[in-house]
């Protein structure tokens, strides 16, 4: 069948066949399906959704396309655990330092900023000289020495799928429960974890919007990781706001060294403990109880900041050299009142357009441009106080846009 005629049934809302999606996902990774092709199919998958089956189908064609990690020369458990993507979305780098500093094997392939949601590596990468590259061996002897990697997709893990990303990244067609669910379990599945954890993110600021759309992904990657033989837990969690104070590269991962010293405290710390203790119980079959405290006390006594530090170095990161904009706009209060919400999609797109995502495929990213929150939902503020403050590009305009209307006040 050719390409258009794979496109528009689909668009009519038939269901492919594996052969079929065999042809047009492996023709598009072979260089011969056009990047507009392969965006009109995604849209049709948008738009009409795929089966079960199908589903099952492209995630194995997306695994299928490298190679799967056998992780049997790394002693410990290990548990994998990714986001399905949000705004300030940080708790990756604090809780695999946290769990692999309680000895939990942390696997970790991440993804790069999907359209208004960041990325872990774009977050990585804002650290000069940090590689997020390694060979297959390198990541098998990091995670045997210090217990925790985070890479990018390299050549051999799920490739098909890093292809395609970087295509919905700027195509409209990151919102689909079919294409978010084979994106995130073929990396899993390929990364090689004995256990998985989904934090399944829903809010204004999150790729899924309402708590059936959480349940229904939530359905479809257990199953497929039952499938695979792997143990997956979800946990859908809050993305209304955005997740801490800061939103952008660099600062981001300002914001995570914060945390692992203890200096910040707000639903994004408390969410990273929970997500931290899920995978302590994961890994060692511990009472929620016993897994809550260890993770208290690695954060307390500093052993997951020494966790951090070291997986930094271990991949060439040099956190002296991070670069935070010097060019900067502060947002004052119109209004005086409580904060009652903080819309975390406005302020995704926000960071998009200053820098810190792509809008084509060509994009390079600033890692030093963002937003710092300086008020959370809660705060009482007055006329002219301070919301918020933007990181701006070198020679780039002020934003005109009023941005307190992001901020809703009672
Ligand atoms: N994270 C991924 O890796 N893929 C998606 O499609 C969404 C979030």
């Amino acid at each position: 069948m050719s390409m258009v005629d794979i496109i528009n049934k689909k668009r009519l809302g038939n269901v492919l066949t594996k052969d079929e999606l065999r042809e047009a996902f492996l023709g598009y990774d072979r260089g011969e399906i056009p990047d507009y092709q392969m965006s009109s199919l995604l849209m049709a998958i948008c738009i009409q959704g795929m089966t079960d089956e199908e589903i099952y189908h492209l995630t194995d064609i997306f695994i299928h396309s490298g190679d799967v990690l056998d992780l049997s020369h790394v002693s410990g458990i290990s548990v994998d655990k990714h986001s399905t993507g949000g705004v300030g979305d940080k708790t990756t780098l604090i809780i695999a330092s946290i769990a692999a500093s309680l000895g939990v094997i942390v696997p970790k392939m991440s993804g790069r900023g999907l359209g208004h949601t960041g990325g872990t590596i774009d977050k990585l990468e804002s650290i000069p000289g940090f590689c997020v590259d390694l060979t297959e061996e390198e990541f098998i002897h990091q995670l045997n020495s210090i217990g925790a990697a985070v890479i990018s997709q390299t050549k051999n893990l799920a490739p098909l799928d890093k292809k395609i990303y970087a295509l919905r990244d700027v195509t409209g067609t990151v919102e689909s429960i079919p294409l978010i669910a084979t994106s995130i379990m073929s990396k899993k599945i390929a990364s090689g974890a004995d256990n998985i954890l989904i934090d399944i993110k829903v809010g204004s600021g999150a790729l899924l919007k309402n708590q059936e759309d959480a349940l229904e992904i939530s359905r479809i990657m257990k199953m497929i990781g039952k499938y695979y033989q792997k143990d997956v837990e979800t946990m859908i969690t809050d993305m209304s706001v955005p997740l801490g104070t800061s939103i952008g590269n660099s600062l981001e991962i300002l914001e995570v060294i914060k945390i692992l010293r203890n200096e910040e405290n707000n639903y994004l710390v408390t969410l990273s403990k929970e997500l931290a203790s899920k995978m302590v119980q994961l890994a060692f079959k511990k009472e929620k109880i016993v897994a809550d405290q260890m993770v208290e006390d690695s954060l307390k006594s500093g052993k997951a900041y020494q966790k951090f530090l070291e997986i930094i170095a271990a991949q060439g990161g040099d956190l002296s050299k991070i670069y935070v904009s010097p060019y900067t706009q502060e947002v004052s209060s119109t209004k005086s009142g409580c904060i009652t919400g903080i819309d975390a999609y406005r302020f995704g797109k926000l960071s998009v357009e200053l820098g810190a995502g792509r809008k084509t495929k060509e994009d390079t990213i600033d890692p030093g441009v963002g937003i710092v929150l300086h008020k959370q939902v809660g705060d009482y503020v007055q006329v002219g106080d301070t919301l918020c403050t933007l990181y701006l590009k070198e020679n780039s305009n002020p934003i005109s846009e009023d941005i307190t209307s992001y901020f809703t006040f009672s």
